[in-house]
């Protein structure tokens, strides 16, 4: 089986709204989340993904914490997805460069930062139409 993981700036918000719309729309794929950044290590998913994930009845893990990308996980995925394309440079960075024909942006627009738009919404639409079409890719 194919295993992807997002990865976002904090990996509390975009990241694991994408983590878990997609293991909601397939068990076809093993999907993880991750961050570039240690900033928010430890802590939980933010509240607004947490509403939008109960508004939309979308199951996930409220004892999720955020966990900064690290090489292990990158040689175990068949793909790294950045939630934006600072992610996904940031991830270029990160990563040895035989490991960069992995990595790829999510959709061609980023996905806009609801940490500091607010808006949980957009980031929803944006994240349902990224994994229905990352699902089409995989499955
Ligand atoms: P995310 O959002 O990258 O979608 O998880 C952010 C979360 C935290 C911070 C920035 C973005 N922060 O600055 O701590």
């Amino acid at each position: 089986m194919k295993k992807i993981v997002f990865v976002c700036l904090g990996n509390i918000c975009r990241s694991p709204m994408a983590e878990f719309v997609m293991k909601n729309l397939t068990d076809q794929v093993i999907v993880e989340s991750r961050a570039t950044s240690a900033w928010e290590h430890g802590n939980p998913i933010h509240r607004g993904t947490q509403q939008i994930f109960k508004q939309y009845q979308i199951p996930y893990d409220s004892h999720k914490t955020s966990q900064k990308m690290n090489l292990e996980t990158a040689e175990e995925c068949d793909y790294i997805i950045g939630m934006d394309s600072q992610n996904v440079a940031d991830l270029k960075k990160m990563l040895p460069s035989r490991l960069h024909t992995k990595i790829y942006p999510f959709a061609e627009e980023s996905v806009p930062d609801p940490w500091y738009t607010g808006d949980f919404e957009e980031t929803y639409r944006m994240v349902t139409e990224g994994c229905l079409a990352w699902k089409n890719r995989l499955v």
